[in-house]
């Protein structure tokens, strides 16, 4: 049964017996509005974990366009159910006030990763991310938490602050969940209307066109190919499309096709930010 604690006390409380009988746990953050790419999540956490812990909190602090949080979907009602349904055995709901105090500041140097793609197009972005998640790690102590590939680039930050800090849990990378026709699962894909559900399918397509056409092109002429067929779909519009190292997340140049490649892009269908990745090589 799915136990719920609003404070960080009540969670407390909750996860004491469980710590006490050396359970290992499991920690799945998220911001609700939760579909199928974060109950596979669950799932995964609960192949690797004997205590399932799933976090819904819409963070503030990450957004950097008020209107974004003020659109975020909390359907929470379903939320509890979805998770019933997966038997995950904690939910962890607090409030803004229970997370953060008055005027609270944080900054972390996240290095290059919050100047490149969404730390670039999202300022501040990270910081929020990483204030939030170090938050939500003190309170839930987790062995393990687990992240979903289609915020890649948010696992690498998290990695980052996990080893900067020395932070004693383990992260896990799951693969994204894609709707029938390849969109990547995101709580965001409620705003979209069937017709723009379908012209945002052209991303994954455009992806895996990519990794395709690797051999053949130089990653220069693949990222151009890849931004004119995406700025040439019907109602959409690309805010970056990029090949990076996955590794350490840095630029990829023609010297290192050799290492493992990751292409990334963010595109903006109906006023609907989306984003999706795919990697092009081990
Ligand atoms: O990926 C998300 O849903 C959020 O960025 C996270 C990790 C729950 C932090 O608020």
């Amino acid at each position: 049964m799915l136990e719920i604690a609003k404070t960080k006390v009540a969670l407390q409380e909750l996860l004491q017996p469980h710590r006490r009988s050396g359970r290992r746990i499991a920690f799945v953050p998220t911001m609700g509005a939760l579909h199928r790419g974060h109950i596979a999540l669950v799932n995964g956490a609960k192949d690797l974990a004997d205590v399932v812990v799933c976090s819904i909190f819409v963070n503030p602090t990450q957004f950097n366009d008020p209107t974004d949080l003020e659109k975020y979907p909390r359907p929470i009602e379903r939320d509890i159910e979805l998770l019933e349904l997966a038997h995950c055995d904690i939910l962890f709901y607090p409030s803004v006030e229970e997370m953060y105090g008055t005027n609270e500041q944080w900054q972390m140097d996240l290095g290059e990763l919050e100047n490149v793609l969404e730390g670039l197009h999202r300022p501040g972005h990270f910081q929020g991310v990483t204030q939030v998640l170090k938050k939500l790690f003190d309170a839930v102590h987790p062995d393990i938490a687990c992240f979903g590939q289609k915020d890649f680039q948010q696992y690498k930050v998290v990695e980052y602050m996990v080893n900067r800090l020395k932070l004693p849990l383990r992260i896990e990378l799951c693969p994204t969940v894609r709707e029938p026709g390849g969109l990547a699962m995101s709580s965001r894909n409620i705003r979209l209307s069937a017709a723009g559900r379908e012209q945002a399918q052209q991303l994954y397509k455009v992806l895996k066109q990519t990794k395709a056409d690797l051999p053949r092109k130089t990653l220069a002429g693949l990222c151009e190919d890849a931004t004119q067929a995406l700025d040439n779909s019907p109602g959409i519009r690309v805010e970056y499309f990029a090949i990076f190292h996955a590794d350490d997340f840095t630029a990829a140049s023609e010297a290192s096709r050799g290492r493992p490649l990751i292409a990334l892009a963010a595109i903006w269908v109906e006023g609907v930010r989306l984003i999706d990745n795919l990697l092009l090589s081990p």
